[in-house]
């Protein structure tokens, strides 16, 4: 993030401190519960958003040098990332064109060839069919036509897409949008791929994002774990095209740099906010003094109820060296124990059918832009804006 909207920022959050204001959409909406439990709706969640969408499934640094790879069936379809010899970025279905086993086992690592562990057909990392075992035997094949189905796929500002099914090439300036100088900004390749979680939930893969959708519950439900460190009920309000990005306050830097009336230019922005974007269709991103973490959820099982969120962590490239412990633990005590704990008791009540409506409140911007969108893609009817009293 450029310097000048780092001052606007900083600005707004102390403005919001001082006058104890927050972004205000200006209206509250009507949340309908059955989005959250519908499978009808979840069909049309699954063919448009993970089927017909690009998706950001990870960082730059998730492929960190020549030769190297991600596997990963998290979007319901196998899928192999690999950035070849000459650096180019591509992503495959991972299947075989023999028999149709996954070619490469979920994971991550190094390799220039990929060797079916059914019958040793093997592929390079550009897609291309390289042998086929005892082809003189199984008959002859022009390997141009069978190397791996490629996937739309771009790289950008550090980010990587995929569109799970095949398609157009992808126009990258479409992918972040106007976010995209912002993220070259952040620096992504410099922040080294640290670690990885999924998080099972018996939640809708909506309501895991709506967790991080707003901080009006920090002093409530996270009172004594997350309210410590970031101030509760304070927070900025950005649109960018079908992506979001709110900010919130560091508690302690807060007090100290306004305790020694620091003029706000030498003000530290990244160590004093946690800046959380939601990137269209299903992406958190966040960026805090101690890194960046992506969460990336889905719908689970088939199931409405049912969700898995894809966390990977990626320490600050000056504290990368510092940082040995996992992140996990202090993160899963606050977003399991507490978030997905209050989440998982929404989707029991939403699921009984006795409430209709939610609602978003005039400061929870954030959940109007999200559902908002998401509704939009779908087609669904407007939300319902509650009249004023
Ligand atoms: S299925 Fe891959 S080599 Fe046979
Ligand atoms: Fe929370």
């Amino acid at each position: 993030m450029q310097g000048q909207e780092q001052q606007r920022i900083l600005q707004t959050l102390k403005q919001g401190l001082e006058t104890q204001t927050s972004a205000d959409a200006g209206e509250m909406l009507q949340v309908p519960m059955d989005g959250y439990t519908d499978p009808a709706q979840l069909a049309l969640e699954q063919a448009v958003f993970f089927k017909q969408t690009p998706l950001m499934l990870g960082l730059s640094s998730d492929l960190p040098g020549i030769n190297t790879y991600v596997a990963t069936n998290e979007t319901g379809v196998p899928i192999l990332m690999t950035r070849d010899a000459s650096g180019c970025f591509r992503a495959f279905l991972n299947v075989c064109r023999h028999r149709g086993m996954q070619v490469v086992a979920t994971g991550r690592g190094e390799g220039r060839q990929f060797s079916c562990p059914f019958h040793a057909w093997t592929y390079q990392n550009t897609g291309d069919l390289i042998a086929v075992t005892h082809e003189d035997k199984f008959g002859s094949l022009d390997h141009r036509d069978f190397g791996l189905t490629e996937l739309p796929s771009a790289e950008i500002s550090g980010t990587l897409w995929v569109q799970s099914s095949v398609g157009e090439p992808l126009d990258p300036s479409g992918l972040l949008g106007p976010l995209a100088d912002e993220f070259l900004h952040w620096g992504l390749a410099q922040h080294p791929f640290r670690e990885t979680q999924v998080i099972e939930a018996d939640i809708n893969w909506k309501l895991a994002i709506d967790t991080f959708g707003e901080n009006y519950h920090f002093n409530v439900l996270h009172r004594t774990s997350l309210a410590t460190d970031i101030i509760g009920n304070l927070q900025t309000h950005d649109i960018f095209d079908r992506h979001y990005r709110m900010v919130f306050a560091g508690k302690a830097g807060f007090e100290q740099v306004l305790a020694a009336a620091m003029p706000i230019e030498n003000w530290p922005y990244r160590q004093l906010t946690l800046n959380i974007y939601f990137l269209f269709p299903n992406v958190i991103f966040v960026v805090d003094p101690a890194g960046i973490d992506v969460l990336r959820m889905y719908p689970a099982d088939n199931a409405p109820g049912r969700s898995r969120t894809h966390h990977s962590y990626y320490p600050h490239p000056d504290l990368a060296d510092t940082i040995t412990e996992s992140r996990f633990p202090g993160f899963n005590k606050v977003i399991v124990d507490e978030d997905y704990w209050a989440a998982t008791r929404i989707q029991r009540n939403a699921e009984a059918s006795v409430q209709p409506y939610g609602l978003f409140g005039r400061n929870e911007p954030a959940l109007h832009h999200y559902h908002r969108v998401h509704g939009d893609a779908l087609g669904l009817p407007a939300l319902t804006v509650l009249p004023p009293n």
